[in-house]
């Protein structure tokens, strides 16, 4: 059977972004062999329009049963009033917690042609290529006893960081098989200085990696010298594993190593399946831009190149990813740019589907 893939366009520019991924997939088809077998459905609130909810069970169905989901965005204005149950973010949340999506990629990857818009020098970021690998769904932000409590006349704020052996497990098993595909080095981050979990969690990452990753260079780093050196020569790394409270951080900041919004892809990671692979869904990291929505000139980029994150990490397909990226790359370093990139040296502006032109036309040439 061809690999299969579930598009959720969602909102807003979403679909736009999303019909530009489509052209690439009927790109590898006709010109690669490549067949997918494609579905498409709603979520969030273009599913709200069509199934009153903003995910629905028989598309939860469709997401678990295939190879790789690929999500647009979702939310808008016009949503914003509804009961908090159908609110757009719930079927992304349903998505993530059903498929118990476990493991948050986020790369950073500096394109040489848009190395002026790091918040840092170019010659700190040119040819940057990081992943920061987030544990998404355990820790502070989950564990118990939470809540607002009184004690001793007063009140208290408490949120528990809990991790267990198996969490830590499973989510640094996905570092370690991603680090593989690259540059075999992990950089595990947490403060076992001062917390009890950083402690249980270097020594599972050490365990992990001497007993079934002994081909991965493994260091550890203590999560606020991470910041300082992410900023100061982020070129070191290649993998960061770390939690969910610090990766929360640490993704935000290495995404301003790279520049606009719209050039960011992310993966989130959940247990091998049946074939082997992990179960998966790929989304831009922006959301639905309602500002822009409707106008030609959301950069569809981010989301193609979550595409070929899929094509890497679900379908075996590293090449053809590679092959993407060096067109997005090559199209970049021509001066095409979406009003996003543009800046002050300028270049040739483009609308979404003219981006789609110029990354097809790359491709053709490749
Ligand atoms: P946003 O990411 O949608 O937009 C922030 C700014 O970046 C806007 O000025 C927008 O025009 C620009 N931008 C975003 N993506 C772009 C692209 N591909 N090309 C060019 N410019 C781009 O975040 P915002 O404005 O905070 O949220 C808007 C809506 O999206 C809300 O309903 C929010 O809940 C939702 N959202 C959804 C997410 C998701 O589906 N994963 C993530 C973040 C927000
Ligand atoms: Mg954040």
């Amino acid at each position: 059977a061809n690999p299969s893939l579930l598009i959720l366009p969602g909102d807003g520019i979403g679909p736009e972004v999303m019909a530009e991924v489509k052209r690439v997939i009927g790109w590898l088809g006709e010109k690669r062999g490549l067949a997918f077998d494609v579905s498409e459905d709603a979520v969030g609130g273009a599913a709200y329009e069509k199934y009153g909810v903003p995910l629905d069970d028989s598309t939860m169905a469709k997401a678990q049963a295939v190879d790789a989901v690929l999500l647009g965005a979702v939310g808008g204005p016009k949503y914003d009033t509804l009961d908090f149950a159908l609110k757009p973010e719930r079927g992304l949340l349903r998505l993530r917690k059903e498929m118990d999506l476990y493991a948050n990629l986020r790369p950073a990857q500096c394109f040489d042609a848009l190395a002026d818009f790091s918040s840092l020098k170019r010659d700190v970021v040119a040819g940057l290529d990081i992943l920061i690998v987030r544990e998404l769904t355990s820790g502070v932000y989950f564990g118990e006893p939470r809540g607002i409590f009184t004690e001793g006349g007063e009140r208290v704020g408490i949120n528990t960081q809990r991790y267990t052996e198996s969490q830590i497990e499973r989510v640094a098993r996905s570092a370690f098989e991603l680090a593989r595909k690259r540059a075999k080095k992990v950089t595990s981050v947490e403060k076992a200085n001062v917390m009890e979990s950083g402690i249980l969690w270097r020594e599972v990452v050490t365990r992990i990696r001497d007993a079934e990753y002994p081909d991965i260079e493994l260091g550890h780093m203590y999560a606020d010298n991470c910041a300082m050196q992410l900023v100061r020569a982020p070129k070191q790394f290649d993998v960061i594993l770390t939690d969910n409270l610090f990766g929360d951080i640490l993704s935000d900041c290495a995404a301003m190593l790279t520049g606009s919004l719209g050039m960011l892809p992310s993966a989130s990671l959940g247990a091998p399946m049946a074939n082997g692979r992990p179960k998966a869904m790929y989304e831009p990291v922006h959301g639905s831009a309602p500002d822009i929505a409707g106008q030609g000139k959301a950069n569809p980029i981010a989301t193609i190149l979550s595409f070929a994150m899929a094509l890497r990490y679900s379908y075996d397909l590293g090449d053809e990813a590679t092959r993407i990226e060096t067109a997005i790359e090559k199209v970049l370093a021509d001066g095409v740019r979406t009003a996003d990139l543009m800046g002050p040296e300028g270049g040739t502006p483009v609308t979404t589907s003219g981006m789609g032109d110029a990354i097809l036309a790359a491709l053709d040439a490749s």
